[in-house]
């Protein structure tokens, strides 16, 4: 007889791996409770006009995503209706925030969940039909203090304390603001006037988005579309004061708290509720994600509550994908308990050669380990071996040894640095 196994996409998670999993939620829990978090448990299935209504019927995890079924009646006064495995869970954290009336409280609600997931995708690595996130969500009345940007920064403060916590490294938080509730029709209109001229010359999947949703369009990973949708309107200068000053608080005080970010204009999101603020932490190449880099997301929403019938209540949260988190700290510590050399030298061309063992010499004497490459390895080559060998590759061409400033490539954190030679060693040493 045939084996039966588990169904595509999903997957079974067994000792040794589990203690990791429990590792990380627990480092959630510690963390979370901190900053006042309490715990909450929604169903795993809704009714799927929760989701409809609110994550957004154009979105692709409604429009085609969803695990949806009829759930029939048990007597006639009992009619049967739609139900959906959650695709998510902001949009059950608010259902529940109304149904339990937690507003009267007239007090922030802070809350975070864990547990699984279920999106219709076409599985890979890092992306399964049942997967696991880690999130929160922050709201409350407006006079709880649920709209301050304050919220926004301590939620991404939080998220950057725990990730360190855990060892993650390497992270980058990409932030953008999409504006409010009247700003967004004037910045789609826009686009949509920019795309007319020029949307026959994209691929077929923007085409299609630049008339029905052309903020998907920024979202398009698609090569030779890029130039066009980077030469697009930019959201930022379709934000109303308020917007504009709630973006510049939120800036302020990550800068305050030392939390590095890069403001990313094509940064939209695949969901329909986000105003304002909206934020995804990628970790770099080589974390054992592929293409699915993005470790969690999340933003600010106003209107959710009343779009579910509620009262108004802004707030703000995310996600983390776990089973990204888990495979990324299992590649990093691979990486780390591998043996590296501290840095390898790549001369450009042979008359670097004399001088790349020059430096060599230099930095081994000051006990560092080295290995040096070949001036006659093309650049790409010269990459491969580094990444397989060393930790940093510091490349040595004319304008390097003429300026003696050296560009230092640090593989795991995915960065490139500018160091003066008389630093390097030092610089090596961390
Ligand atoms: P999301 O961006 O759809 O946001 O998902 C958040 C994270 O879940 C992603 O960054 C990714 O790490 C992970 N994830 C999503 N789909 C998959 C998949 N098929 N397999 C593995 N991991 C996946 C939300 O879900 C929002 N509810 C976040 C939020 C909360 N916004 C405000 N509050």
């Amino acid at each position: 007889m045939a084996i039966l196994k588990a169904v595509r996409g999903t997957r079974d998670l067994l000792p040794p791996e589990t203690a990791l999993w429990n590792r990380v939620e627990a480092t959630a829990r510690a963390v979370f409770a901190r900053y006042g978090f309490g715990e909450i448990r929604t169903p795993i299935f809704e009714t799927t006009e929760l989701f409809a209504r609110g994550v957004g019927e154009e979105t692709d995890i409604v429009s085609k995503e969803m695990y949806t079924w009829e759930d029939r009646g048990r007597a006639d006064s009992d009619k049967g209706q739609s139900l959906t495995l959650r695709p998510e869970n902001t949009a059950g954290v608010v259902r529940a925030y109304i149904e339990h009336k937690m507003a009267d409280t007239g007090m922030l609600q802070k809350l975070f969940y864990i547990g699984p997931q279920f999106r219709r995708e076409r599985p890979q690595r890092g992306r399964y039909r049942q997967f696991w996130q880690i999130g929160a969500e922050v709201l409350g009345p407006a006079w709880s203090g649920s709209d301050s940007a304050l919220r926004d920064a301590e939620v991404l403060e939080m998220l950057a304390t725990f990730l360190d916590e855990l060892g993650v490294k390497g992270w980058r938080l990409a932030l953008n603001s999409v504006g409010s509730a009247t700003d967004r029709p004037r910045y789609v209109a826009a686009l949509r006037e920019a795309l007319a001229p020029v949307k026959h010359l994209m691929c077929e999947d923007n085409q299609r988005r630049a008339e029905t949703n052309p903020l998907r369009v920024l979202d398009s990973k698609d090569p030779n579309d890029q130039e066009i949708i980077n030469a697009l309107p930019k959201i930022a200068d379709y934000l109303d004061d308020a917007s504009r000053e709630h973006f510049e608080q939120v800036k302020a005080a990550l800068d305050a708290c030392g939390v590095a970010y890069t403001v990313e204009p094509r940064l939209v999101r695949g969901l329909d509720y986000y105003t304002r603020t909206t934020f995804e932490f990628t970790v770099p190449d080589g974390s054992g994600l592929g293409t699915q880099n993005a470790l969690l997301g999340g933003g600010r929403y106003d209107g959710l509550s009343e779009m579910l019938g509620g009262p108004k209540a802004p707030g703000i949260g995310f996600a983390i994908g776990e089973d990204r988190l888990i495979l990324t700290l299992q590649a990093q510590a691979e990486a780390a308990a591998e043996k590296k050399l501290d840095i390898f030298i790549a001369p450009m061309g042979v008359e670097r050669n004399a001088e790349a063992l020059r430096l060599a010499q230099e930095l081994r004497r000051a006990g560092l380990s080295v290995e040096v490459g070949e001036g006659t390895f093309r650049l790409k080559k010269s990459f491969e071996t580094a990444d397989k060998l060393a930790r940093r590759m510091v490349i040595l061409g004319e304008d390097e040894v003429a300026s003696g400033i050296l560009t230092v490539k640090d593989f795991a954190a995915g960065e490139q640095t500018k160091v003066p030679r008389s630093e390097l060693a030092e610089v090596l040493r961390r």
